[in-house]
Formats: C-alpha cells, structure tokens, sequence
C-alpha cells in the first residue's frame, strides 16, 4: 500500500535500549490511536495541548508536570524517544501525558472538532537539501490540515534552529489563511530539548513562530 503523506520524518537507525523496550511494553496504557480515544481523554481534563514530534519528551514531561490540570498528547514515530518517554512518565508518575505513535497526520485527518487549546512543534525535521524541502512538515497544506483542530484563539507554536526553513516557515505563514501572527509565545521559555540545546551549544539561533488561530 502507498503511503498517503511523504514521511516528514528520518528513519532513525537509533539502537533502542533494553530499558526504553522494556519501557515499550506498557505503551498501551498511555496509547492514543485515533479521534475516540483523544476525545475520551482529553473531556477529562481542562485543556489538551499537542506536542508533535516530542523526541525524548523533555518538553512535554516540563510541561505536564507544570500543569496537571492540562493532558498533554505526545507524538513520535520515533520508538526509543517514545520507550525513554513512558519511563520517564512511570518514573515520575505523570498522569496527564498520552502518547500517539506514528505519522501525527494520519490522526489529524480523523478529528471531526477543534480540541488541541494549543499544538507545539519543536524542531521539525529540517530537512536541509533542496531536493527534500518537499517532505518538511512545515508546508501550506499542513496549516490547512491542522487548522480545524485547533480551538478558536489557541497557539500554534512553532521553533526551529535552521535558517533556511525559518524562511521557508515565514514564507508558509504569509500565504496561509486563518491564523495571526503574534509576538510571543510562553513556549518559549519552556524546558529545552535536545535538539535545541545542541543549536545552542553549537552556537545557531533558534527562530519562533506563534499562531494564534482565527476563524477562516
Ligand atoms: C529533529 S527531531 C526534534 C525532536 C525534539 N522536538 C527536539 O527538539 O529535541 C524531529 C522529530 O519529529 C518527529 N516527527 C517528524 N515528522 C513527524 C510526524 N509527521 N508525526 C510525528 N512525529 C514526527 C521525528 O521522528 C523526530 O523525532
């Protein structure tokens, strides 16, 4: 079967611990696989937040444990970030992180109302050579796809350390209808990931984009 969207994603070759395997067996207990179970979970709290890509999950274990009035949805394609997130979660007993595993388009195709308060995207993969711009998850057709999803007014945020998709994300923002532009984000004061903190240390900026959503 032909896959419907072009991976946006690397496959990573990354060798997966025995801990982040074992880790990986109790993924059922926290697994969001489509609309029903996204909608059960998230009418027991009183905001949803999505994290796409998490990783390892520093940023949404920073932020769940910040606010566990708020479920965070984790998702990864990416299996030893996921197994190293679930022992974090196991670990610190976090009650309100959920994780979706696989492409985050194919469960965004399936949501039928605005239920993310806010969408967060840290350093999606950058895909710098020109002949792979086509798979960046940052396109016009993806703001229009996650758009319905969002509620009225809440944040999509969005961060990257590469010059060259900055330009790109700017470009996929002015032509894109239904969001505005703002200033700040609280996100940006939030726990920093790895792939940000090697931007850092590696002395690279890191540029952000907040997108407050508006009717179309
Ligand atoms: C460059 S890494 C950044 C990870 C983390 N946010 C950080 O800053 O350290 C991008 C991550 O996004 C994930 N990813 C890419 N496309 C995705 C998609 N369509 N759905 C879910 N995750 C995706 C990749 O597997 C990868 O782990």
């Amino acid at each position: 079967m032909r896959y419907k969207f072009l991976p946006s994603f690397v496959k990573r070759r990354g060798r997966i611990t025995k801990y982040q395997e074992k880790n990986l067996t109790s993924l059922e207990e926290f697994r969001i696989r489509n609309y029903d179970e996204l909608y059960t979970s998230s009418s027991l709290f009183s905001k949803t937040i999505l994290e796409i890509g998490f990783g390892n999950g520093e940023n949404l274990i920073f932020l769940a444990e910040q606010s566990p009035d708020t479920l965070f949805i984790g998702s990864e394609v990416y299996l030893a970030g996921i197994g190293y997130l679930i022992g974090e979660i196991q670990e610190r007993n976090i009650n309100n992180i959920r994780i979706h595993k696989g492409d985050i388009r194919l469960l965004i195709e399936d949501i039928k109302e605005p239920v993310f308060d806010n969408v967060l995207i840290i350093c999606p993969d950058p895909w710098p050579k020109a002949r792979h711009h086509k798979r960046r998850l940052i396109q016009s057709d993806f703001l229009e796809l996650i758009h319905p999803t969002i509620k009225l007014n809440g944040e999509l945020f969005i961060s990257t350390d590469w010059e060259n998709y900055a330009e790109s994300i700017e470009d996929v923002i002015a032509i894109s209808d239904g969001y505005k532009e703002l200033q700040n984000s609280k996100y940006e004061n939030s726990d920093l990931t790895k792939f940000q903190q090697r931007a850092k240390e590696e002395g690279r900026d890191i540029y952000t984009f907040n997108l407050k959503k508006l009717t179309k």
